[in-house]
């Protein structure tokens, strides 16, 4: 009986902890999961699995600084990126493909997963947030 009972409270804790997750964290988790899928089939051909980047052809994603600008990279997922940039002080120079074919939905389930993983972010950006961002890009 004893033992049950610590079985069962087991339980209840458990269930108290996972009932109190927020909304907001559940919604993060999704995107994120979803992000993974999209990173892998859009992007981890340039940037690799674990964002590492390839060589001097493709920027690393992982630690990098050009993540401080959310609201460049946000556009050039969409209209892509030519011209020389400078990522963690090393030089690029290739042009990125625009990616048109993503929608808003699936840019900010990128962006959250690329921010949460390789930004030192712990937080949700929302398709909310993201699709005004998207309307002030220069096309
Ligand atoms: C065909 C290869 C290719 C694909 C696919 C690609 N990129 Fe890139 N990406 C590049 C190149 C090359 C650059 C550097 C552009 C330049 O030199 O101006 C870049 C730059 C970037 C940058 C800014 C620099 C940095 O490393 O922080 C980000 C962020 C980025 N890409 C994210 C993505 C995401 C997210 C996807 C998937 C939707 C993606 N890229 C798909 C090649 C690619």
């Amino acid at each position: 009986m004893m033992r049950f009972t610590g079985i069962l409270s087991v339980f209840v804790t458990l269930f108290v902890l996972v009932s109190c997750q927020s909304d907001e964290e559940i919604k993060r988790q999704k995107y994120i999961t979803e992000g993974i899928l999209v990173y892998k089939n859009n992007c981890a051909n340039c940037h690799q699995n674990k964002g590492e980047g390839l060589a001097a052809l493709y920027p690393p994603l992982a630690g990098s600084d050009y993540l401080a600008n959310k609201n460049s990279v946000i556009c050039l997922i969409r209209y892509g990126q030519k011209g020389p940039i400078i990522v963690n002080g090393k030089p690029y120079n290739r042009p990125m493909p625009a990616q048109p074919q993503l929608s808003d939905l699936e840019v900010a389930e990128l962006v959250t997963y690329i921010y949460n993983e390789w930004g030192g972010e712990k937080k949700l950006i929302g398709v909310k947030e993201v699709t005004p961002i998207l309307d002030t890009c220069v096309k």
